[in-house]
């Protein structure tokens, strides 16, 4: 039921999206002041956008008079003021009313009383994160050190490339289920397995905000790619022992992130419905790799890709056969010890939430 209960799944949103760090976008999204984007999902709307004096800020993107959605494009440059199309409210970008026509002879109002409602904002390394609980968990305690491990990597100097957006039919934790175990690579992916053996490497054991482990490129293979070739330099900051392995972390709830020696792919995962996730998938590479006459990353682009659909296609497989009469649960082998995990966890957030 926890993959086909409307009410769990709303339950989920409550104790887990609506109360953890969520990743957003990136900062180079946000080139200056106005620059907006907009997040949404389930029953989500919220506006990330940079203000004048260059801070990353977020907002609901309701008006505070009637309601009506602020911004209607995904993404955009605001100018001067937030306004509102229905009445003309508007609102300053830091979310301060800066105007509500029409109020004058209403006694007591004040637009101070009425900014936009806020949404925290964290950034680690060029990742936006937001945060939709009025408490949240300080940002350091979700990163849980993973910003002082995977410092050499660079990610903020990192510049998007190639963006692809998924529309997935199945639960959102069978996508974490299907990234957090290599069983299902020898006979899913055997491009990936061609590269990288599905035994090797290691899982960290389980963490409250993330579960993650490395794998090893096979000899002589320098990256993902269709023929395991890399056309760029390795990032500045990565070892010859960092080069032999490719980072799969899962920070939970929404953010996949897959370190590669020579360019970094990331994967939000959006929610929508308890059979209905969208997954935004980006191929990130240094600038100085970019800027060379023969970068070609077509290559990395082309096997993640691949896949990806190669992942889809069993996640919507599995979400349709555990929606089937005859689904019956059956165990896990000692290789899926992650998935044992975040089973707890999610177990353990409901618990708590109804606690
Ligand atoms: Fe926004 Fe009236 S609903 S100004
Ligand atoms: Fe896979």
């Amino acid at each position: 039921k926890y993959y086909t209960d409307p009410a769990l799944f709303a339950q989920e949103l409550q104790a887990i999206h609506f109360d953890m760090w969520l990743h957003a976008g990136r900062t180079e999204q946000l080139p200056q002041a106005g620059s907006y984007f907009l997040v949404k999902f389930a029953n989500v709307n919220v506006i990330v956008l940079r203000d004048v004096e260059g801070n990353i800020k977020a907002f609901h993107n309701s008006c505070r008079h009637r309601g009506t959605q602020l911004c209607k494009e995904d993404h955009g440059r605001i100018a001067g003021k937030i306004r509102c199309p229905y009445h003309a409210w508007s609102y300053e970008l830091d979310g301060r009313c800066a105007g509500a026509p029409n109020m004058e002879k209403v006694e007591g109002f004040d637009t101070r009383d009425y900014p936009l409602n806020k949404v925290h904002t964290a950034v680690w390394d060029g990742h936006v994160f937001i945060n939709l609980s009025k408490n949240p968990m300080p940002f350091a305690q979700h990163l849980a050190g993973l910003d002082k491990k995977f410092a050499p990597w660079g990610m903020a100097d990192l510049k998007l490339v190639e963006r692809k957006v998924y529309h997935l039919k199945c639960n959102w934790k069978l996508i974490f289920q299907n990234y957090s175990e290599c069983l299902h690579c020898p006979i899913a992916h055997p491009l990936l397995n061609q590269h990288s053996h599905y035994m090797s490497g290691d899982n960290e054991p389980p963490q409250p905000t993330y579960l993650g482990g490395r794998m090893d490129l096979r000899p002589g293979v320098e990256t993902l790619s269709m023929d395991g070739k890399s056309t760029v330099p390795r990032l500045p900051g990565i070892t010859d022992e960092d080069a032999k392995h490719v980072y799969y972390y899962a920070i939970l709830p929404n953010f996949l992130l897959n370190l590669h020696p020579d360019f970094m792919l990331t994967f939000q995962l959006w929610p929508q419905a308890v059979d209905r996730t969208d997954v935004i998938c980006e191929w990130h590479y240094h600038p100085d790799a970019i800027n060379r006459a023969d970068f070609d990353p077509s290559g990395s682009i082309a096997f993640w890709d691949l896949t990806n659909q190669q992942d889809w296609e069993l996640s919507d497989r599995a979400q349709e056969g555990i929606g089937s009469l005859g689904y019956q649960p059956g165990p896990y082998s000692n290789r899926e010890e992650l998935l044992l995990g975040l089973d707890a966890w999610v177990l353990e957030k409901l618990e708590g939430k109804r606690a």
